[in-house]
C-alpha cells in the first residue's frame, strides 16, 4: 500500500511511517515544504537502514497514495486538507489529529464540531471517509520500530470497510487496533489525550497508554 503522512515531518507522523515502512509498505512523508519532507525521509531511511520513504509536499504525497494519514496540530489541519482537497478526494483519510488549546493541554477540549476527527469529515465532504486512530499513542512509543507498544489503538469510524484499512495499518505498525464506534465517538478518543498527558506529567512518564480489557477475541 503507498501511504502518504500529511505532516509526516513532525514526531507523530515520523513514528508511524516509520513503523509502515519496516512493515513494507511505500510512504511518503508530506510537508508544506517539498525539501524538508526530502530530508526527513533520507533521515529516517538512514534510522531504518531500510524501506521505501520517500519525502514530497502535502498534495504530492496525497495524490500519488492509496490511503492518506493526516497528522498536523489541530489548529493547521483545515489549512493543510483545502491544501490537498482534490488530491484527497475519494480516499480513505485516517486522521491523527488532537485538538488541544495551549497551554493547558492536560485540560480536554472539543471543538464547535463535536471532536476534531468530524471537522475534517465536515470540511471535506462525503465522498471522503475520515477515520480517526492513534490518538492515544504517545510519539516516544513509536520511534523506535522494534519498541513494542501494549497500548490498544481505538479507531472510529462510520463505515466497517473504512475502519478495516486503519486497524490493519495499525496492526502492522505492530499495536493492537480495537473498533470503538462511528466517527463521532472520536471526540471521546480525542479527549482521552489530555488525560493521557496529565497522567503523563503527574508520574513523570513519557507515554501513558490505555488497554481495553475484557475482550475474549
Ligand atoms: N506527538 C505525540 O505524542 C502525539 C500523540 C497523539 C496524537 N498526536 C497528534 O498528532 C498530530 C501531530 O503531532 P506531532 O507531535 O507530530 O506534531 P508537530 O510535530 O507539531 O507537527 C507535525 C507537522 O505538522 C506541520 N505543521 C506544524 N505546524 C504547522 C502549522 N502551523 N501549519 C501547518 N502545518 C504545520 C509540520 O510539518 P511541515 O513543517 O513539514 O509542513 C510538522 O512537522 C497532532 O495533531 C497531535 O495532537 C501527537
Amino acid at each position: 500500500m503507498i501511504i502518504a503522512v500529511l505532516g509526516g515531518t513532525g514526531e507523530q507522523g515520523s513514528g508511524l511511517a516509520v513503523r509502515w515502512a519496516k512493515a513494507g509498505h511505500r510512504v511518503i512523508l508530506g510537508s508544506r515544504t517539498a525539501e524538508k519532507a526530502e530530508r526527513a525521509a533520507e533521515a529516517l531511511r538512514g534510522r531504518l537502514g531500510q524501506g521505501d520513504i520517500r519525502g514530497s509536499d502535502n498534495p504530492a504525497a496525497a495524490a500519488a497514495a492509496d490511503v492518506v494519514v493526516l497528522s498536523v496540530p489541530y489548529d493547521s489541519q483545515l489549512g493543510i486538507l483545502e491544501s490537498a482537497r482534490d488530491e484527497i478526494r475519494g480516499k480513505v483519510l485516517i486522521t491523527v489529529v488532537v485538538p488541544l488549546r495551549p497551554p493547558k493541554v492536560s485540560h480536554a477540549w472539543r471543538p464547535e464540531a463535536g471532536s476534531a476527527a468530524m471537522e475534517a469529515q465536515g470540511h471535506l465532504g462525503g465522498d471522503t471517509p475520515v477515520v480517526a486512530a492513534f490518538q492515544n499513542i504517545g510519539a516516544s512509543h513509536l520511534a523506535d520500530p522494534d519498541h513494542p507498544i501494549d497500548s490498544d489503538v481505538l479507531i472510529c469510524g462510520d463505515k466497517a470497510e473504512n475502519k478495516s484499512v486503519a486497524i490493519d495499518l495499525a496492526m502492522d505498525a505492530g499495536m493492537r487496533a480495537i473498533d470503538a464506534g462511528p466517527l463521532v465517538n472520536a471526540s471521546v478518543v480525542e479527549g482521552l489525550t489530555a488525560v493521557l498527558i496529565g497522567i503523563n506529567k503527574r508520574h513523570r512518564v513519557p507515554g501513558a497508554g490505555i488497554r481495553i480489557t475484557g475482550l475474549t477475541g
